[in-house]
């Protein structure tokens, strides 16, 4: 049995899927039964709960062999502080339910437990898994989301421009989180790693802000979107017209500062191990019908 946390998000929903179109059992884990049905309907078991409840956690674990592990991002709260209250929890139900193997959703930058925003989140809940002597844990670090751009689409509507705090001709690696579950639901079905390891995900390739604005720009019928890099206060004001927490907005300017001067950035050369497949393209053309729903 293999426990798949946040299993109806972005990645966590493809590593269930993949897992049970092998043919191996999945319990799939989240808030609510009715967003987890199409998952029970396709042969998962439905566990209900909230991982900051680590009771619920070990319960969800119980007899498993392989989870897939993420934190569930929080944005109308302190994130760091969520980060740490749900990390906790989580390490400590996985490891009170015994868990042999663990894939474990980071980033790209969590080599730095500082200045990157969210990311140092991430890295201390590496660390947290590193205590876990008994626990075979693959930290998987993936590049910037391309789904992000979902996140866009109401500013490039209402403005006619993508703007973030980032320069525009910084390369930056994207990847899809489609490519993520894969890879996770891969390593888990084969359960080939012991110890505590580290991979890099770089999507297909690195992408500059100005492309995105041309790729995106092309796919929905825009070709000269541009790009503009925002000043921090323009975008923190977009955030807290989100309704992020103050707490979490500065985090996120201190990200974008982080890719900005050079420490969210991938430490290892580009290979096809840390290649993965969907181009922002491909990605582009679901992105355009649901900016065009
Ligand atoms: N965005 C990026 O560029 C980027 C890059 C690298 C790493 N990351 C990391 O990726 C992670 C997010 O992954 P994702 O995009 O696959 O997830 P996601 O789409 O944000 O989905 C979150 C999942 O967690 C569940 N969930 C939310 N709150 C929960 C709670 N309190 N208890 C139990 N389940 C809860 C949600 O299900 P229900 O709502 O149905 O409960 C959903 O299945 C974050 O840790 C983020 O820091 C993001």
């Amino acid at each position: 049995m293999y426990a798949v946390i946040g299993a109806t998000g972005n990645t966590g929903r493809v590593v269930a899927e993949d897992l049970l179109a092998a043919g191996l059992p999945v319990r799939a884990i989240g808030r609510s039964e009715e967003r987890l049905a199409t998952l029970v309907e396709k042969g998962a078991e439905a566990a209900v709960g909230d991982v900051s409840d680590a009771e619920f956690v070990a319960r969800a674990c119980d007899g498993v062999g392989g989870v897939y592990h993420l934190i569930p991002p929080r944005y109308d709260v302190d994130l760091l502080a969520w980060q740490t209250e749900s990390g906790k929890a989580l390490v400590s139900g996985i490891r009170d339910a015994g868990v042999p193997y663990v894939v474990n959703l980071s980033s790209v930058g969590a080599q730095h437990r500082e200045g990157t925003g969210p990311i140092a989140g991430l890295r201390e809940q590496e660390d947290r898994f590193n205590e876990l002597t008994e626990t075979n844990v693959l930290h998987l670090r993936p590049g910037w989301f391309m789904e992000n751009m979902y996140m866009m689409l109401d500013a490039i509507r209402g403005m006619g421009v993508l703007g973030m705090p980032i320069p525009g001709d910084l390369p930056v690696p994207m990847i899809a989180t489609r490519d993520i579950g894969a890879e996770a639901a891969r390593r888990l079905a084969a359960l080939d790693f012991d110890g505590h390891h580290i991979k890099e995900l770089l999507g297909p390739r690195e992408y500059t802000l100005t492309e995105v604005a041309a790729i995106i720009g092309a796919a929905i019928g825009q070709p000269d979107l541009p790009y503009v890099t925002v000043p921090e206060e323009a975008a923190a004001e977009g955030f807290e017209q989100m309704g992020a927490h103050p707490a979490t907005v500065s985090a996120f300017l201190e990200m974008y500062r982080g890719f900005g001067e050079g420490r969210v950035v991938a430490q290892e050369a580009r290979s096809a191990a840390n290649t993965t497949p969907t181009t922002l393209e491909e990605f582009a053309v679901g992105l355009a019908a649901a900016y065009n729903a």
